[in-house]
């Protein structure tokens, strides 16, 4: 009696976990991994985001806010409850290291990472995603991101591809980035430690 009384609460519980992990090995593993530590540089890797800002992205790529190709139509099924437990499962994985390309661009990198650079009027990008770039709910990690996604999508705010940064923070800050600044930034965030799980 009392197994099977457990075995019935156990069962939805256990359903919705195993559901989960399905939904993310038959439609995001292929290109983000299980654990949303995406090998491919141009795929950014989930694990670490916030729940929050992760949620934000499924519903803005799925609405066509935020445009691609590649994700649109790999969303278009999902429930929002889906989406929610998608983003859940994702925040609580933990981030791998990331791969530095080009070491040499680090020390300039950081500069503009912790300072900004007051000539172009570029703010310190730690001012939103902290110091460590572990980030906040909606400011997201950037610490150890694969180095080509973020310099795509530097790229992407600053000729206005990306245009779903609530008050439009990220574009008006890249507007003034260069080429090299993009480069040397994306380095740095490469090589910042990896912040723990929750922070
Ligand atoms: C065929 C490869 C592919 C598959 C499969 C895929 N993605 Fe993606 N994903 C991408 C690419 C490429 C991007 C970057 C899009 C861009 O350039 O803006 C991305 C971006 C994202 C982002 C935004 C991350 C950020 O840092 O802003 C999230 C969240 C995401 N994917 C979740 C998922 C989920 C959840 C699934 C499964 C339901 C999935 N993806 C399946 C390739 C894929
Ligand atoms: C005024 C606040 C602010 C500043 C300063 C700022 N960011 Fe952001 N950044 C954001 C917000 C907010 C988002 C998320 C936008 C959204 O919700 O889609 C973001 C998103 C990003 C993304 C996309 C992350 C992803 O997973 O897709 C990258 C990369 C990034 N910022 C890098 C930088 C760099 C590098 C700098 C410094 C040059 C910087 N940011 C400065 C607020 C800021």
């Amino acid at each position: 009696m009392l197994a099977a009384l457990a075995a019935l609460f156990a069962t939805p519980l256990f359903a919705q976990t195993t559901d989960v992990d399905r939904l993310i090995t038959d439609s995001c593993a292929t290109c983000h991994t299980q654990t949303g530590n995406s090998l491919a540089p141009p795929f950014p890797k989930l694990a670490g985001l916030s729940a929050e800002y992760l949620a934000k992205q499924l519903r803005d790529v799925r609405s066509g806010a935020r445009k691609s190709e590649i994700m649109q139509p790999i969303l278009g099924d999902l429930s929002r409850g889906e989406i929610q437990a998608i983003a859940n499962y994702f925040s609580r994985q933990q981030r791998t290291p990331g791969i530095v390309t080009n070491p040499k661009l680090i020390a300039a990198g950081e500069r503009v990472y912790l300072e900004g650079n007051k000539e172009n009027g570029v703010p310190a990008c730690a001012g939103c995603h902290t110091k460590t770039g572990a980030g906040a709910p909606r400011f997201p990690m950037i610490a150890a991101q694969n180095a080509e996604y973020v310099i795509q999508q530097l790229r992407n705010f600053r000729s206005g591809e990306r245009t779903n940064d609530f008050g439009m923070l990220m574009r008006t800050t890249v507007s003034r980035l260069t080429d090299d600044e993009i480069q040397a930034v994306a380095q740095y965030v490469a090589s910042m430690p990896v912040p723990p799980v929750g922070r």
